[in-house]
């Protein structure tokens, strides 16, 4: 089926009560894994293409691959630029055929993220393309597990809720990503979540939150992020680890081929995203 964007999928998650799930792709194999387990679970899926992937992989080619795999599916699938970080980024994702894109100005001053944010805003709705718009800092795992960053900077760096209120109202954009303990590239599900803050920013908004670095959210975390206004989350590492650990372990058998090792990488992509899927409820949805 054709595309569809983020604001159509998260507002069929609001009304039905579930969660979808924005699975990172960097080549052919997460492309089929993710779209495969989003099949056999008939699951609505967001494909989340960052910019570390198309500097590995290219933007046309992975955008050719993920807009094949979603147009020949049955299940309604966005694809998603995932930390776009400037105006030709996204110009140039909307015209592959992107579905929804992030303007991640988090660096910035909120002033100058409003300001930039508000321009992607008005490029993209004018094509109906959805934005997710981020404020706060979700920090790497690889800067806290080096002490660069420790546990309380870390939270003098989350979103706050009067904040989130202003750039919501002066943005316009779809969808919020906000920084309450989750961290990118944490491998154990370990997050420390403040959830009082959760709940207040769920309160001075009226559009669904977005967690980054899912890979490290403990099970029961999700589901009471779910109920405090969460409808999307990111998950990426832990593919990227069971997808290495898969072919690693295939490869160093005598008798499997390249093919088949990473059809196993493939297979074991498709098992983790249906995991994320039963948890995130979105399965039988689409
Ligand atoms: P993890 O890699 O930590 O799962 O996070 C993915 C993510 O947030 C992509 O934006």
């Amino acid at each position: 089926m054709p595309t569809v964007n983020l604001k159509e999928v998260l507002n069929k998650a609001i009304k039905n009560d579930y969660a979808v799930g924005a699975f990172n792709v960097h080549n052919l194999e997460f492309v089929e894994g993710v779209m495969r387990a989003a099949e056999e679970l008939s699951s609505p899926v967001i494909i989340g293409i960052a910019t570390v992937s198309i500097d590995y992989a290219g933007l046309e080619p992975l955008a050719a691959v993920t807009k094949i795999y979603a147009e020949k599916s049955k299940v309604p699938t966005v694809i998603h630029l995932d930390h776009g970080d400037d105006i030709e980024l996204v110009r140039r994702c909307i015209q592959l055929g992107f579905s929804s894109v992030m303007y991640d100005g988090s660096k910035y001053p909120i002033g100058e993220n409003i300001k930039r944010t508000r321009e992607i805003v008005k490029i993209a709705h004018d094509e109906n393309i959805s934005v997710e718009g981020e404020i706060g800092v979700v920090g790497g795992f690889e800067a806290l597990d080096v002490g660069d960053v420790s546990n309380e900077q870390l939270q003098e760096l989350y979103t706050q809720s009067e904040d989130a209120r202003r750039f919501v109202a002066e943005t316009g954009v779809d969808a919020l990503a906000v920084a309450v303990g989750t961290v990118h590239g944490m491998p154990m599900q370990n997050a420390k979540i403040d959830f009082q803050r959760l709940k207040e920013i769920n309160a001075a908004v009226d559009i669904p939150l977005v967690f980054h670095g899912c890979t490290g959210l403990r099970n029961e975390d999700y589901q009471k992020a779910m109920g405090l206004g969460v409808k999307k989350f990111n998950v990426g590492t832990r593919l990227m680890i069971e997808f290495k650990q898969a072919l690693q372990k295939a490869l160093e058998s005598d008798e499997k081929s390249l093919f088949a090792s990473l059809q196993e990488g493939t297979a074991v992509i498709s098992a983790a995203v249906k995991d994320r899927i039963m948890v995130l409820k979105s399965a039988d949805q689409a």
